[in-house]
């Protein structure tokens, strides 16, 4: 399951995001977390030392490598050069999956309780909006394209705050997205507007109250967002003591709370995953970046990369030659 965490600024993206690897790796499954965040503090919420972790390598910088590996030997990709953020996998192209290991996950991930992690890396202030963010992004893109992931595996993704996660297709790379929500009216007006511009993707997004008080809270929740709503986590000791350093063991986390991120896994494999939409929607959004700047730049239509009937999914992990 590929699940992205979204939401307003401050509204707990990071701090769910981690709770629920951290509770996912726990009880066994595969999980990959990856801080895709203008702001990056998922490494920290995971429990590692995050100055450590900001002069590891990163998603960003390694751009590159990751094209290089993936495409493999897909002749329809025969240079990185010619590899846009979008493009899609064609036979040839190398997939990913969780728990394999491969020169890429070597390079740039690092293990934390059981759960893959890595960055894109930080944002420096002349990045924000232009090409330099949503390029360092791109790899992470990239990645969830050539991702073959099981109903019981987890690809986490913490996204960053608001609309900017739509500047780009990567909100429909997603099996779920969870928007984290305080009872506040400007995070709601992210959740209706995050459900606008999702509306023609068929995305399946879930509503986790967070920072909740009391029963007034999630009244206010309810008749805000309805039935998307699919649980709340309350202010919580357990969070505050791990913003000051203390992560204890997700086991402590108090039961309220566990059931939301259970019930949170839940909904993302009961909900399943829907490999052709994704494909398609995969071929949709590369052949938009190939009209829109990448044929301009590469001097050939980038739209032939696609192969129609390469539909990803698991069948492709048993043809594949590694
Ligand atoms: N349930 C909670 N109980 C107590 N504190 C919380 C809870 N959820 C989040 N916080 C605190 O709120 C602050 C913001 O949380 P977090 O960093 O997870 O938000 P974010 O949406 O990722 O923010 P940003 O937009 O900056 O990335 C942090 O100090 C965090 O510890
Ligand atoms: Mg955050």
């Amino acid at each position: 399951m590929k699940l992205a965490f979204v939401g307003k600024g401050g509204s707990g993206k990071t701090t769910m995001a981690s709770l629920f690897a951290r509770r996912a790796a726990s009880l066994g499954h595969a999980v990959m977390a990856v801080d895709a965040d203008i702001n990056q503090h998922l490494a920290a919420a995971l429990g590692l030392d995050p100055e450590a972790a900001a002069m590891g390598p990163v998603l960003g910088e390694r751009l590159g490598d990751i094209k290089e590996y993936l495409r493999g030997d897909n002749p329809l990709v025969p240079s990185a050069d010619l590899m846009l953020k979008t493009t899609p996998p064609g036979p040839g192209s190398r997939l990913l999956t969780v728990s394999e290991s491969n020169p890429v996950y070597d390079e740039i991930f690092t293990e934390v309780d059981g759960i893959r992690f890595a960055a894109t890396g930080g944002f420096v202030e002349d990045d924000l909006g232009v090409s330099c963010y949503h390029s360092k992004v791109g790899a992470v893109e990239l990645m969830l394209n050539h991702m073959i992931d099981a109903d019981d595996e987890f690809v986490i993704v913490d996204m960053v705050a608001g609309a900017e996660a739509f500047a780009s297709g990567m909100f429909t790379r997603f099996d779920h997205t969870f928007l984290v929500c305080e009872p506040t009216l400007r995070s709601v007006g992210v959740y209706k507007q995050y459900v606008g511009y999702a509306e023609d993707y068929d995305v399946n997004i879930a509503v986790i109250g967070n920072k909740i008080d009391d029963e007034d809270d999630v009244e206010f929740l309810r008749e805000h967002v309805g039935d998307a709503l699919i649980g709340w986590c309350t202010r919580s000791r357990y969070v505050k003591a791990a913003e000051r350093g203390l992560v204890g063991p997700i086991e402590e986390l108090e039961e309220a709370n566990l059931a939301v991120l259970d019930a949170a896994r839940e909904r993302a494999v009961g909900a399943g995953k829907d490999w052709v939409k994704f494909t398609s929607q995969a071929h949709e959004f590369h052949r938009k970046a190939a009209a829109a700047w990448g044929n301009d730049r590469a001097g050939v239509d980038l739209a032939d990369q696609i192969v129609e009937d390469f539909v990803l999914g698991e069948h492709l992990l048993h043809t594949q030659t590694v």
